[in-house]
């Protein structure tokens, strides 16, 4: 019967349908007594089924794995937007895709917000973020929503999930696209002191409207990837898909100093690609280095007429970008350091926005049939080198490996990497500890839940105060 389920169920996408507390979980091997403190991890688990949906805009739900004195517990939580709460009242879904109302669904209900995609902790707040809406402020403890969080009326509009902390100044970096609208070619910029206070927001042009899911920052700059994952009010007003790969607007990536403005932005161009997310980047002299996992065609977006973009080309492969500001030219380059598949770059964020020399990444298992699914973790080095490689047993999947360092003051990279497993064959989930530089060892340590959290998408560890 195991073996029948397993051919049902091929992925862990579908929602759980339940909210729960699970205090001493079972712990096979041992839990590092230095792991005091918490994973958030966000993803869509839509409440309800709402016909056509895409998987990117499911109501967010919250799973916190606390650790303590080597043991664990565990709660989910879904995030009390203003749509899931009306969702909730009505006891059915109210929206479709990406923001549009379904026709029997109030006039009055505007916001489709869904805060499913990433949760930081910054300035004391615990914010869920989602790209289209502001930053959704989370009690730690109880996962309890306490709302909208825009900085003291300073900061509006959307607001991206992938903010960069400074591990310097402590600032929070930030951009938002769509800034004048649904489907418009403005961003918005600006950045959040240590003390989370707003000391900057502007908007400006960019290239064409497209999706922006990611941005750069290094220590003087910061770099607005416009790539042709497309938005059009036209194509959504007509039916059509509201974002669509289209290569032919090829890549722009803009370059502004920190200390400058919109008005100075340099913008480079290169052939067409996708990025979803940044591992990180850094400056070297004249130049700018960034380390994306980057798409040749798009995945998970149609072209514009609807047809499929190739199954082949839309894999994510560790890549390097080389901005050159001495001036000479205006192309950037792109150089494939690696050919598997791989998503959810993270880095040991102490080093974020300067030169790092550790990263890792979920990867697919080229062996497998299932080519695509995340099973596996990759340890890099600042080359895109490989230092280390796991796979799960066939049929497992995993999810961003996120870095926790063993102390304040211990050495880059020196530390657990923290994982979500899905076991295909129990159809349950795993909290993965692996010791970071030693990936190859397996698991050091294993949280068992008798549930499964499904796939999703990003999370950070907030250590005991
Ligand atoms: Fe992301």
């Amino acid at each position: 019967m195991q073996h029948d389920a397993v051919t049902e169920r091929r992925n862990n996408i579908a929602p759980i349908p339940f909210e729960a507390d699970a205090p001493h979980l079972k712990i096979v091997g041992e839990l590092p007594r230095e792991l005091n403190g918490t994973l958030y991890r966000n993803g869509p688990n839509p409440q309800f089924d709402s016909p056509g949906a895409h998987w990117f805009v499911g109501d967010g739900m919250l799973h916190a794995f606390h650790l303590e004195n080597g043991r664990a517990s565990y709660r989910n939580r879904w995030v009390r937007t203003p749509k899931w709460l009306a969702e909730h009242d009505a006891g059915r879904a109210l929206f479709g895709g990406f923001g549009r109302k379904l026709p029997d669904a109030p006039a009055n209900l505007t916001d489709g917000g869904v805060a499913n995609t990433n949760i930081i902790f910054h300035a004391g707040k615990l914010l869920a973020l989602e790209e289209a809406h502001p930053p959704t402020e989370i009690e730690p403890g109880t996962l309890a929503t306490c709302g909208y969080h825009n900085y003291q009326g300073r900061v509006a509009g959307s607001f991206t999930a992938h903010p960069k902390v400074d591990p310097v100044t402590g600032e929070l970096v930030f951009f938002g696209y769509n800034a004048a609208g649904p489907l418009t070619p403005a961003l918005s910029y600006g950045s959040i002191d240590a003390s989370g206070k707003a000391t900057r927001f502007e908007r400006f042009e960019a290239p064409y409207a497209s999706m922006v899911h990611d941005f750069i920052v290094t220590a003087n700059h910061v770099l607005f990837p416009i790539l042709p994952i497309t938005g059009s009010m036209e194509r959504a007003m007509s039916g059509r898909p509201p974002y669509a790969w289209e290569p032919d607007k090829g890549a722009y990536v803009g370059v502004m100093k920190r200390n400058g403005t919109a008005k100075d932005i340099v913008w480079f161009r290169s052939e067409a690609c996708y990025v979803f997310h940044v591992m990180n980047a850094w400056e070297d002299g004249d130049r700018i280095v960034a380390h994306v996992m980057q798409f040749e065609e798009a995945p998970l977006f149609p072209h514009p007429d609807g047809r499929p973009t190739d199954p082949e080309k839309s894999r994510a492969r560790h890549c390097r970008w080389t901005f050159d500001l001495s001036g000479n030219t205006d192309r950037f380059q792109q150089t494939y350091l690696d050919d598997l598949t791989g998503e959810f770059p993270r880095i040991d964020d102490r080093r974020a926005g300067l030169k790092s020399r550790h990263g890792w990444y979920a990867c697919a298992n080229p062996r497998l049939p299932m080519f695509g699914a995340l099973s596996g973790i990759v340890h890099v080095d600042g080359n895109g080198r490989r230092l280390g490689h796991y796979l799960l047993p066939a049929g497992d999947t995993i999810s961003e490996p996120v870095f926790v360092e063993r102390s304040k003051d211990a050495p880059e990279g020196d530390g657990w990497l923290l994982a979500v497993v899905w076991r295909a064959r129990e159809n349950r989930s795993d909290l993965a500890v692996f010791n970071a530089t030693d990936i190859e060892a397996g698991p050091a340590a294993l949280v068992q839940l008798g549930h499964r959290v499904p796939d999703g998408f990003h999370g950070n560890w907030v250590g005991a105060a």
